[in-house]
């Protein structure tokens, strides 16, 4: 019933919003064969990664000078995407070894399905149990999946309308741009169970997001600090950026692959457009470099230029894939084009690791945290997820069925 009036009220949108019919665009066959070539060549890493993993511990980073791995406990917001990748590789590759390893590491994350100290249980456990489910069409994980969405909600509160990011003392009630990614969790749980509460816990997020974090340019502002009573926005800053009123470029690709994501799962035609209007900000900006891979922030300082941000190229990647799904050709095109260049210029060996090198990880050069002087040109597991993601989705565009990789989402 809920679904079928949601389904409606989406179609009704999407006729009024609908400009140019999308057309299905065919990816490129030298470039599938260079994905497949990376992706037989990631499946070969990713079991040099699993040789250096401690049983109990999931992958961060790793420190080539020092010859560091940096790994996590369960509850760092990255600890699902080492098995999330390791599932899309087996996907691929449907090597035994890689899915053993995968459903292993899925065991040090079921307690995370009650922790209500984080925001980031949608990249935690969606994009690991999530991938799970579809990689093995197994309902197995749905308790652990709801559970997980029913402690992201609690987080919400109706007066700010967002789910709040971090609990410090620094900020009352902040929200990260970053947080648009869980709302997928929330968006599964509603499909699966017909409960809306979890849609509108994202349709309000996403909508009080869209309202507060963006600049008239469609740059967004890291944090947005609420009014834990009133709700009024008390400040807008930033906490990985270069500065309160940069474009940090992580931030801008998961706005950008939020909001494509937010579009999948509503069919509402302002988060079409808010994903559009994001993609323009990124593509068109004059310090995007001509490969299309992001300098760290884009208002970064002369100095520090050479800093890319690998994990921001792979995330806009992915997103502009999908993105290039939902409009019409020439627009279409256009994103598909720069999603291709970006993957190209990540399969070269100024950002692909020979294997056996880079600690086990897919991908160089990527910036977790400059202001904290933390993971600083270095491979960071979610570069790698969604760089996989990204090649796969592009694959993907061929294919008859779109519904694997999460491409088409709810279904
Ligand atoms: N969600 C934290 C980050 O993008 O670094």
């Amino acid at each position: 019933m809920l679904r079928n009036s949601l389904l409606a009220a989406g179609l009704m949108i999407c006729a009024a919003g609908a400009a140019q019919k999308p057309i299905r665009l065919q990816p490129k066959p030298a470039l599938v064969r260079l994905i497949d070539g990376n992706l037989r060549q990631a499946a070969n890493q990713y079991k040099v990664l699993m040789g250096k993993i401690p049983a109990n511990r999931m992958p961060k980073t790793y420190y080539a000078m020092q010859d560091r791995l940096e790994t996590s406990d369960s509850k760092w917001w990255t600890s699902g995407f080492y098995p999330g990748t390791l599932f899309y590789l087996y996907e691929f590759s449907h090597d035994t070894s890689l899915l053993h390893e995968a459903t292993k590491r899925l065991r040090l994350l079921e307690n995370e399905q009650f922790d209500k100290g984080t925001h980031d249980l949608g990249f935690m456990m969606y994009c690991s149990f999530g991938n799970a489910r579809r990689a093995l069409n197994t309902k197995d994980y749905d308790d652990i999946l709801l559970n997980s969405a029913r402690s992201l909600s609690t987080r919400f509160n109706p007066k700010v309308g967002c789910i709040k990011s971090w609990d410090n003392n620094k900020w009352q009630y902040p929200v990260i741009i970053d947080n648009m990614m869980n709302l997928e969790l929330l968006l599964f749980a509603t499909h699966i169970t017909g409960d809306s509460a979890f849609y509108r816990v994202a349709v309000s997020h996403a909508n009080t997001t869209m309202k507060n974090h963006f600049r008239p340019d469609y740059s967004s502002f890291h944090v947005v600090n609420y009014d834990t009573a009133t709700g009024a926005v008390l400040a807008r800053v930033t906490a990985q950026g270069f500065a309160d009123s940069s474009a940090w470029a992580r931030g801008q690709a998961w706005g950008l692959y939020g909001y494509t994501m937010m579009y999948r799962g509503t069919h509402d035609p302002r988060y079409l457009m808010q994903a559009e209007n994001i993609a323009h900000f990124i593509l068109g900006n004059p310090n995007l470099p001509a490969d299309k891979v992001p300098v760290w922030d884009y208002n970064a300082p002369e100095g520090q230029r050479a800093l890319r941000d690998a994990s921001a190229g792979a995330v806009m990647a992915s997103a502009l894939i999908e993105l290039s799904r939902y409009v019409g050709p020439e627009k279409g095109k256009e994103y598909l084009d720069a999603a291709e260049q970006i993957i190209v210029t990540l399969s070269s060996s100024n950002y692909h690791a020979i294997v056996g090198s880079n600690g086990g990880f897919i991908l160089k050069h990527s910036v977790g945290h400059l202001p904290g002087r933390s993971e600083v040109d270095v491979p960071l597991t979610y570069a790698d997820y969604y760089f996989v993601e990204a090649m796969l989705r592009y694959k993907q565009l061929g294919e008859k069925d779109g519904s694997a990789h999460h491409v088409e989402g709810f279904q």
